[in-house]
């Protein structure tokens, strides 16, 4: 191809399918949540293998009520890694919890087990994992840990619907996994998110808070919580239990893909994403780290300039000016791999609708302006 076609970052794979899907339950007239939320749910529980499954209207309401419902409040503490998207932290924030970051590992970009463990104190009421990138955290290790201090892990597992560490799906280790629907994930419903226990009490309050704190017993409605409404429509559930049937086939496609970009992409300027031994990435983002010499907004622009859409992957959360106004933590000194990571990282566009003809192009255009 040539620059004459745009290749953007991310593009949705939507199919008369899916459409006619969403049109069925538009012309059913019930637009809020209902049956097809309960399907999807059903079909998240045996696709992730937990007892539960509680859709919501977003990834980061997912894991705001996950954080609720574990009863984290002011004066608790949270552990979350420096380098994630912003919502993983601004939710601790929305609890009135204070947010603990810990630094990642260079290689996965996942957070680094030994940071997590140094930052855990008597206050430590949760630890949010996340998924970055839809690569499994070492989330076995960091659970043996956080088991020994009865802390509960909630997995942001917003990237990694499909992911595995040896074999198990991510979103089943923790006490909550928490999943995001957004149009840059491998399926979406334009908004929406998804969380997973096999908490029997657990789901029960999540259900609870994310409907307006109603219960009903014995048919009488009563309110039993200040909740919200962090429903998912009946229309988008639908639209994602369509999208749900050939997850298997997208995420294959996108790991043919990635092999792809590994042979093309000069590894000797380009600091290469990994995967651990045991762990099966989505590929939901892939993710370079640009050599020191090199400055991130300019390889964005040239790489725009030859028509192909990019982006810097995720925040060093703490140096965002929210967090760095509030904590007044030094990342240079703190976090090196998470701002090193913010600073050089670099997404490249990967997902179902590419060819390798595509990822040829994008690959040759990105060793170009890397080169000496
Ligand atoms: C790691 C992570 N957590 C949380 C979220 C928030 O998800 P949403 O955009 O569905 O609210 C995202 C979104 O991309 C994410 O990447």
């Amino acid at each position: 191809m040539g620059s004459s076609k745009f290749i953007p970052l991310a593009s949705p794979d939507i199919n008369d399918e899916d459409i006619g899907e969403v049109v069925r339950v538009l012309k059913s007239g019930m637009l809020v949540q209902g049956p097809e939320v309960e399907k999807l749910e059903k079909m998240i529980t045996s696709f992730i293998g937990v007892d539960h499954c509680i859709a919501a209207s977003n990834g980061t309401a997912t894991l705001h009520l996950s954080l609720l419902a574990l009863g984290i409040s002011a004066g608790d503490e949270v552990i979350v890694p420096a380098f994630s998207y912003i919502a993983t932290a601004n939710v601790v924030e929305l609890t009135g919890a204070t947010t603990v970051f810990a630094d990642i590992d260079i290689e996965t970009f996942n957070i680094n087990v030994d940071s997590l463990e140094k930052a855990i104190t008597p206050n430590t009421k949760a630890i949010i994992v996340v998924h970055e990138f839809g690569l499994s955290a070492d989330v076995s290790r960091i659970k043996s840990i956080a088991d020994k201090h009865n802390i509960p892990v909630i997995e942001d597992a917003a990237c990694a619907l499909g992911a595995t560490q040896n074999g198990k799906k991510v979103g089943s280790y923790g006490r909550t996994g928490s999943f995001s629907l957004h149009p840059r994930k491998a399926i979406s419903s334009g908004e929406g998110g998804l969380i997973t226990t096999n908490d029997d009490q657990l789901a029960d309050k999540l259900r609870v808070l994310r409907n307006h704190g109603i219960t009903v017993a014995n048919g009488k409605m009563d309110f039993v919580a200040a909740g919200f409404n962090y429903r998912m429509t009946d229309f988008q559930a639908a639209l994602v239990s369509s999208q749900l049937n050939r997850l298997p086939a997208i995420l294959s496609i996108k790991r043919e893909l990635a092999e792809i970009y590994f042979e093309e992409i000069d590894g000797s300027r380009v600091q290469m994403p990994s995967a651990p031994e045991g762990m099966l990435h989505t590929w939901q983002t892939f993710h370079v780290l640009l050599p020191d010499d090199l400055d991130q907004g300019e390889v964005i622009s040239q790489l725009r300039d030859r028509g192909i859409g990019t982006n810097y992957g995720a925040q060093c959360i703490p140096y965002q000016t929210y967090f760095l106004k509030k904590y007044k933590l030094d990342s240079v000194a703190k976090f090196p791999n998470a701002l090193k990571s913010f600073k050089k990282g670099l997404a490249l566009p990967i997902y179902e609708k590419l060819t390798s003809e595509d990822i040829r192009y994008i690959s040759r255009q990105l060793n170009e302006i890397t080169s000496k």
